[in-house]
């Protein structure tokens, strides 16, 4: 293996890993199987930050039992359109997948549901929520705090962790539909740990070192602050996030969110939002689909600027990127798959990896 051809493993070879890597970890088994498909989605997208590079923290967090080995998801309130649920403290993607189907079965009744969570953990990519919604031909929408490692626009420390947002639409074609997931810094938190394993700078921008100052030292930037997107602006957007999934949830806010990675002393009383909506709440569901068709036919119908080959659609470079590494497997770097192995290994499991085992 060199740098230029990374190992490629299939999906369902790392799938069945992880599940078994996380239930030697003491997760059941219906949680390891919700908790490895939304790793193995991250990665088979290219959601490379969130995917599969994320077991061996998961695993570390279960075995500590500062993640409960079985989901119970409590029902605090429920009224009509919205419901407000305790994830007790069970695992971030099984919490989120049951909080977002209850917000899918809301809007097929209401037209519209939405469910705050208290007491989770971290919950990955948040299209892995969204695009839920979209299968059931609703538009998803889906927010969670994060740890605080983002000064709010103007402030010299950390308050907000990247608090990401996500919004999916069905455009009438299942094959296509229209997926934004973004973090509400410049970039997520975990581009920055996975440069910082390859030992690779990061561009100007993304981060500052513990005294302020930009870094293109992914270690000094990890020790110091991220930035937020465009300033002010997705300072703004991280407040958002951080009042629909914190404050309106009763959950930790801010520096009140235990770190995934350095605090091994408590949960980490993460909050999300979950919302789906009927696509028909104003104009009639068949209006909808003829103007969501027209417009994105329009879009990516439009020259494509200095530097781009054409327009696309938010969702289209995932969806390439997927169909790619479901043909040819998940690319790894060497740091990472010398990882998985040590986390395997550390509970006797890294049979169906040896295989692949390094040269
Ligand atoms: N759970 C957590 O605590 C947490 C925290 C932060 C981020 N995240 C996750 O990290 C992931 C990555 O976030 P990020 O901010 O680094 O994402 P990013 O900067 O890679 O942006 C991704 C978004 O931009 C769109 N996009 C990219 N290129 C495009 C193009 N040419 N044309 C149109 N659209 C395009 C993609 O379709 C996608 O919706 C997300 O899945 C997010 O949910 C999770």
């Amino acid at each position: 293996m060199n740098n230029r051809e990374p190992l490629r493993i299939p999906a369902s070879i790392l799938r069945s890993y992880a599940e078994a890597v996380l239930i030697a970890s003491g997760a059941v088994p219906e949680d390891a199987e919700i908790v490895a498909d939304n790793l193995i989605d991250a990665s088979l997208s290219g959601i490379d930050s969130h995917g599969i590079s994320r077991l061996g923290i998961y695993c570390k967090r279960l075995k500590l039992g500062l993640v409960a080995h079985r989901t119970e998801v409590k029902v605090i309130r429920d009224a009509g359109i919205a419901a407000l649920l305790s994830g007790g403290n069970g695992s971030g993607p099984v919490v989120g997948v049951r909080a977002m189907d209850l917000a899918i079965a809301k809007a097929k009744k209401f037209g519209l549901g939405i469910v705050g969570v208290r007491d989770s953990n971290h919950c990955g990519a948040l299209a892995y929520y969204t695009s839920r919604a979209v299968t059931q031909n609703l538009i998803g929408f889906a927010t969670t705090n994060a740890p605080s490692t983002m000064p709010p626009w103007g402030a010299r420390v950390a308050y907000f962790g990247t608090n990401p947002l996500s919004y999916a639409i069905p455009t009438g074609d299942p094959e296509r539909p229209i997926v934004f997931d973004i973090a509400t810094s410049t970039v997520a938190r975990g581009k920055i740990i996975l440069a910082a394993k390859a030992n690779k700078p990061i561009p100007e921008g993304w981060a500052l070192d513990k005294d302020g100052y930009p870094t293109t030292d992914p270690k000094e930037a990890l020790e110091g602050l991220v930035l937020p997107l465009g300033g002010a602006k997705g300072s703004g957007l991280a407040l958002l996030v951080e009042i629909l999934s914190g404050v309106m949830t009763g959950a930790a806010v801010g520096p009140q969110i235990g770190s995934l990675y350095d605090d091994f002393q408590k949960p980490q009383g993460v909050g999300h939002f979950f919302a789906a909506m009927q696509v028909g709440l104003l104009v009639s569901e068949r209006d909808f689909y003829c103007r969501i068709n027209e417009l994105s036919k329009r879009l990516v119908a439009l020259p494509p600027a200095l530097g781009h080959e054409e327009v696309l659609l938010p969702g289209e470079p995932e969806r390439r990127i997927k169909r790619e590494r479901m043909d040819k497997g998940i690319p790894l770097t060497t740091e990472i798959m010398k990882e998985l192995i040590a986390v395997g290994q550390s509970c006797g499991q890294c049979q169906s990896l040896r295989s692949y085992q390094l040269t």
